[in-house]
């Protein structure tokens, strides 16, 4: 008689999808590097507190307090699980003294109370969780009121004819396969269903690891509310692409045009 063996965990079954998420779509450096460099460029100083709304594991935060020992960052996310994942993943992986200056903070962004900061992140299209036009409006007062007089709030967008529509985008990355699933559109209330699948060489799956229901705020719309809720200046920074391979380049150019583009995705900078 065959002897029970254990069966093998698939590589879906061992994968760890935080650290996937990180892997996939976050780069803390590069969107860090832009903050500081934006940041500098128009106000001739360095910021050194910065907040991580929508923050996840925290990543950004704790990359920023190794940048430099004034640098002091908090991370706000409502989602006691993720928070959890990023202190044992990326909080307690920096020194003492890095960790000293970096604090955790499970709450709502449009409720959470911190000092006063020179900067507030929401990357990923993270707002867009909040499809009320009061409920957006809210949120951006209430970031203004946490910013110092010179205080910058930066988020990202996308846009384009691809965008208002369903369809999946695969990245073969080293080990596995990211897919952004646009699932579900509603082309009247421009509310959308995203996932974030993951694929393995042994044809295992981690199917819908990430759910979005979202609100596609165009950029003219996000500007007219980020003004509305005090911000006296909004820019905007969209992504360019090789003109002859048509590959996304790591370079953002200022502009207010993006003459029919199947896809756009920019960084929006809003000045207190
Ligand atoms: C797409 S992840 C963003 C992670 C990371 N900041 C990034 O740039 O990739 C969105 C996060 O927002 C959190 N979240 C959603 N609504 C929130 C709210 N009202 N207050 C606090 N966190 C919220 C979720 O728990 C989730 O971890």
């Amino acid at each position: 008689m065959a002897k029970n063996k254990k069966k093998k965990k698939t590589m879906a079954q061992r994968a760890d999808r935080h650290a996937l998420y990180q892997e996939s779509v976050q780069d803390s450096e590069f969107e860090l590097d832009f903050v500081q460099n934006t940041y500098k460029a128009i106000h001739k100083r360095k910021p050194q507190t910065l907040r991580e709304d929508f923050a996840g594991t925290a990543r950004s935060a704790c990359v920023w307090t190794k940048r430099s020992k004034n640098n002091k960052a908090w991370a706000v996310d409502f989602d006691e699980e993720v928070l959890e994942w990023g202190r044992k993943h990326n909080y307690d992986k920096l020194k003492p003294k890095q960790r000293e200056r970096v604090e955790f903070i499970q709450a709502d962004v449009r409720t959470v109370e911190t000092p006063s900061v020179d900067v507030v992140l929401a990357f990923n299209f993270s707002y867009w969780i909040l499809k009320q036009r009061k409920d957006l409006l809210a949120y951006f007062k209430s970031v203004h009121k946490s910013l110092n007089d010179d205080g910058i709030m930066f988020l990202d967008s996308f846009g384009g004819s691809e965008a208002h529509s369903t369809q999946v985008e695969k990245h073969k990355l080293d080990g596995f396969t990211y897919l952004w699933d646009q699932n579900k559109y509603n082309a009247l209330t421009q509310e959308m269903q995203c996932y974030i699948h993951f694929r393995f060489p042994d044809k295992s799956r981690m199917d819908k690891a990430f759910s979005y229901t979202w609100r596609l705020w165009g950029g003219q719309e996000t500007d007219d509310l980020l003004r509305e809720a005090g911000f006296s200046n909004v820019r905007f920074f969209v992504q360019m692409f090789d003109d002859d391979s048509g590959e996304a380049l790591d370079e953002f150019e200022e502009t207010r045009e993006v003459i029919d583009h199947e896809c756009w995705i920019a960084y929006i900078v809003a000045e207190k």
